[in-house]
């Protein structure tokens, strides 16, 4: 870490016209001067601030203004700046799993030691942080006489924009984020149209707002990203669409009392992010949102592993057989996890979830006294749990255990200490949860502090156990898992199980906007690898909506250390495209990205942990696509074979998505691979060294 005073600088700037004192401008410089951001405060004593990137506006002029509070007058504007400090840091560290083996941490740092006025002269300090990539910010409530307690009614932050900017945006549920994204311009966004949604078992969607990473393109070409980082108590923001005035205004997620935040000084806000690019593909690469974030807090990690894993769940989803027993369909029977065991085993994957193997099924969806339903220890009595954990250690398969809390988070806290030490004395070291439903107590909502509290008390309490969290229906990925690398992954957006049931199905573009929403802040368990596209035996109005060679080029195109091969055993007998599933890695030491555009299209490269194999993933929308890409990735003077997972001629996602050529060819470092998409097509390659 170095500090240093020399490269920020405090200008006096003339403000004209104006009789009053002329307002001191504190300018920030990212490390390689691509970003710069001002920072004063307005005749009103409100902090404001800009930002530009390369010569370009990226944010106009923007108020921070700060927090109603109730019971005592907003902490809003009427300040002076007491001092202020700078700071360059920077640091490379290694994260635990992910997408490269060392990230550069490097920023340049402010923070303004703020004082009111007036009596009662309460403090705050903003803090910005200005990368080459983007910048966060946050405010910070020291510890002061007289602000003990505090209830926030709502935090005013701006964040005002060039111009009507091309957005792709999903509704500011405070619910859920299972939405498909929808592409306007600012102007247009009209959230509250999606409050109706027929399959969605919670949602509201109070304001025309937003749920973050939400990401623009300007028309002088520059991509915006806005999200949070280190979202830690503290409620979630949407942002609020204000047209007349062309910005985005923060926008909390409320409770049953209409506070937003209930908090004890000294507290800070999570970071305020926004990602900054000239390209596509620049977004991509960033790793602000981690950056932001503390580093890991736990001592031993080696019980924390990325896997592929399969799954007693497809099949509910296709309604083959169900959940709870009382159907007489049960899923989760010893048998049939045994089965899946023996197809894991065979085929280089690490592990397997059962869903529906714990007794409350029969009192889930649809049901709203669900409190002390859902029992985790005990198994339905077709379901023999240690014989299952013991023929999976005998095969090599650890189980992964499900927790589906049905969104009653009150019970399942009052069961964390039994349930997990259930897990340790079996040696599972992972669990998939859920939150399915409205929450209980109502009026308090997913995305809401006292929902934000439990999800941490779940990763800490997990991560005392050593334990795995893929958390379904849980809170927006906000860079924690720098942190909490037990917090794995995360399903915080609409995944591929809609496809076997929803009236609206994800359409074809769905998978090349994720990367620059959603996966922006946590690895997505979408639940790749479906090779039977159309499974009428099963639903025949229902259908994946991409080809097969797409499904493999998923594991590469979308990051989490927990990839599922999602699909029955038996729709993969047989068809030489699992090889792929077979061989594709989970964890990189290096990830490039070889072309992008949100909503159309993206291509990676990724190099896999400790080995010297590659794998290409690129998908496309709707749209076929022809890419030539240079295998500069790959290491000079070496020769590799390519194994080419490909879209057949005449594929299609609709018309004939399983037509999928596979071939192989040898390549160096010189070699133009030409990669032909279907509509709703990719490809998947994977390089090994000769
Ligand atoms: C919704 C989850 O996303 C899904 O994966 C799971 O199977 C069901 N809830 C049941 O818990
Ligand atoms: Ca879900």
């Amino acid at each position: 870490m170095r500090t240093t005073t020399f490269l920020f600088s405090a200008l006096l700037l003339l403000a004209m016209g104006c009789n009053r004192q002329a307002p001191a401008t504190f300018t920030v410089f990212s490390p390689a001067k691509k970003i710069s951001v001002d920072v004063w405060l307005n005749a009103d004593g409100v902090p404001a601030y800009r930002v530009a990137y390369n010569g370009k506006i990226a944010l106009d002029s923007s108020l921070l203004g700060g927090f109603d509070l109730r019971d005592a007058p907003a902490l809003h504007g009427g300040w002076r700046v007491k001092s202020h400090q700078t700071r360059d840091f920077s640091e490379t560290w290694q994260p635990v799993y992910g997408q490269e083996k060392e990230i550069l941490n490097h920023y340049q740092e402010l923070t303004l030691n703020l004082e009111e006025q007036q009596a009662p002269n309460r403090l705050m300090n903003l803090v910005f942080r200005v990368y080459d990539d983007g910048l966060g910010f946050r405010y910070e409530i020291p510890a002061q006489p007289g602000l003990d307690s505090v209830i926030i009614m709502d935090e005013n932050t701006e964040f005002k924009l060039s111009g009507d900017h091309l957005t792709w945006w999903q509704p500011g549920d405070w619910d859920i984020y299972e939405h498909l994204y929808s592409t306007t311009k600012f102007s247009e966004i009209d959230a509250t149209s999606k409050r109706k949604h027929p399959d969605l078992a919670q949602t509201y969607i109070p304001e025309n707002a937003v749920n973050t990473p939400v990401t623009q393109k300007t028309a002088d070409l520059l991509y915006l990203v806005f999200h949070e980082a280190a979202l830690i108590n503290y409620s979630s923001m949407t942002l609020k669409v204000d047209k007349d005035g062309l910005k985005w205004m923060s926008e909390l997620v409320g409770s049953p009392d209409d506070s937003k935040a209930k908090l004890k000084a000294p507290f800070h806000t999570p970071w305020r992010t926004v990602q900054i690019g000239e390209k596509a593909a620049d977004i991509l690469a960033s790793r602000l949102i981690l950056n932001l974030n503390e580093p890991n807090k736990l001592e031993d990690v080696s019980w924390i592993k990325p896997v592929k894993y399969v799954g007693i769940w497809w099949e509910m989803h296709l309604n083959k057989n169900s959940w709870d027993m009382a159907s007489g369909r049960h899923g989760a029977t010893t048998a049939n996890a045994k089965r899946l065991i023996d197809f894991a085993s065979a085929n280089n994957i690490p592990a397997m979830l059962v869903e529906g193997w714990n007794t409350g099924w029969e009192h889930w969806i649809g049901f709203d006294d669900r409190e002390g339903v859902f029992d985790f220890v005990t198994p339905y009595p077709d379901y023999d749990l240690d014989e299952v954990v013991r023929y999976g250690k005998e095969k090599g398969v650890g189980l992964i255990i499900h927790h589906e809390t049905s969104a009653a988070p009150r019970t399942y806290e009052q069961q964390l200490d039994t349930a997990y030490a259930l897990c340790r004395r079996l040696g599972v070291h992972a669990i998939k949860t859920g939150y399915v439903g409205t929450i209980i107590p109502k009026n308090e909502y997913h995305q809401g502090q006292w929902m934000i509290n439990h999800f941490q008390k779940v990763t800490e309490k997990a991560a005392e156990y050593q334990i795995c969290i893929d958390g379904h229906e849980t809170i927006k990925g906000t860079g924690l898992q720098r942190t909490w690398p037990n917090f794995w992954s995360r399903e915080t957006f609409r995944g591929q199980e809609f496809e076997a049931w929803s009236s609206d199905m994800n359409p074809p573009e769905h998978l090349t906007i994720l990367p620059f929403t959603m996966g922006l802040g946590s690895g997505l368990d979408y639940t790749p690898g479906i090779f039977e596209i159309k499974f009428d035996k099963y639903k025949d109005k229902n259908q994946v909506n991409t080809t097969l060679a797409k499904q493999l080029a998923l594991y590469v195109t979308l990051y989490s250390p927990v990839q599922m091969v999602a699909d029955l055993p038996e729709h993969y007998e047989g068809n030489p495209a699992l090889q792929f599933i077979r061989d594709v890695a989970v964890d990189w030491d290096e990830t490039r990205v070889i072309n992008a555009e949100v909503g159309d299209y993206v291509t990676f490269a990724r190099k896999a942990k400790g080995s010297e194999e590659w794998f290409l993933g690129s998908i496309t929308d709707e749209k076929p696509r022809d890419f030539q890409v240079k295998l500069d990735f790959l290491s000079p003077g070496a020769t590799y074979t390519a194994q080419i997972y490909a879209d057949a001629p005449d594929a299609h996602w609709d018309d004939n998505p399983t037509a999928v050529a596979i071939s192989s060819q040898d390549v160096n470092n010189n070699t133009t691979l030409n990669l032909k998409l279907a509509p709703g097509g990719g490809v998947a390659v994977r390089f090994v060294k000769k």
